[in-house]
């Protein structure tokens, strides 16, 4: 882990040079750049507006930028698309979660990647053994705790349904996760759970770049904090090195000053 204000190439995952977008004559995002290194959780900080949403939209492939680029391992991505950034390893979870209410744990951990199993050399089946193996196998892995695997989520609580969600992006490999606001509607229990997993994350060498509005929780769970500003990126700084007085600072006037 590297909690310097400097990145090196090898523990790099993501870097954005010069990102830029506009809306009309607004500058939603105005030459940002940083870099994001392995197994990190940083921190994206700013009042309403500041472009926070526009740079997961454009890191996720929802919505490209007008200039700019995106590399990873000094190699350039193009992420025209939701399934360019998933193929390039980068995982995003948006506040809809996109669960299917009726499906149980297993089936929405798999959704739209079904296992199948053939049946008397022709017939295709759902594997639903093997896809209940496999969710039991990955919640482990992260320490997730789901008592109700067979029952359809709609019966689950926000955090519980957060964690599925999650574990979806799991199950692909993914390098980058992205979370837009992950503790905005949950209890102080679940918002717990929902940190401890964004830190067994880490601990398994994936990197999470989390959007809060509460300092709280990004001096909680974070190793660096960027802030934005009206659409530039104000400054990238460490935890260790920084202040919540700071941050706030950062925040409302662009310089700690
Ligand atoms: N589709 C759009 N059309 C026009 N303007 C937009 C669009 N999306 C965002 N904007 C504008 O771009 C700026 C940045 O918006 P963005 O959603 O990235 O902010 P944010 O930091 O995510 O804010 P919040 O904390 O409120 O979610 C805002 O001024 C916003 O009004
Ligand atoms: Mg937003």
């Amino acid at each position: 882990m590297n909690v310097e204000g400097s990145t090196d190439g090898a523990s790099e995952v993501l870097r954005v040079n010069n990102l830029s977008k506009n809306y009309g004559g607004l500058k939603a995002l105005d030459s940002v750049s940083f870099a994001v290194n392995r197994g990190e959780v940083l921190a994206l900080v700013g009042d309403n507006g500041a472009g926070k949403s526009t740079l997961v939209k454009a890191l996720s492939g929802a919505q490209p930028p007008d200039s700019g680029s995106i590399e990873s391992g000094g190699q350039p991505l193009q992420l025209r698309t939701p399934r360019d950034a998933d193929a390039a390893g980068i995982g995003c979870l948006h506040q809809g979660l996109g669960l299917v209410d009726s499906l149980n744990v297993p089936e929405n951990v798999f959704l739209g990647r079904e296992l199948q199993i053939k049946r008397l050399g022709f017939l295709r089946q759902l594997d639903h053994a093997s896809m209940r193996a496999k969710t039991i196998e990955l919640l482990e892995r992260f320490g997730i705790h789901l008592p109700l695997l067979n029952e359809p989520v709609v019966r689950l609580s926000g955090g519980q349904r957060q964690t599925i969600a999650i574990s979806r992006l799991l199950l692909q490999d993914v390098s980058v996760v992205i979370m837009d606001e992950p503790m905005a509607a949950l209890g102080v229990e679940e918002g717990r759970r929902v940190l401890e997993l964004v830190s067994n994350m880490r601990d398994q060498g994936i990197s999470i770049i989390v959007i809060s509005h509460n300092l709280e929780h990004v001096f909680q769970i974070a190793d660096r904090i960027a802030v934005l500003k009206n659409g530039q990126l104000v400054d990238v700084v460490a935890i260790a090195d920084t202040t919540r007085d700071a941050v706030v600072k950062m925040i409302t006037f662009g310089s700690t000053h």
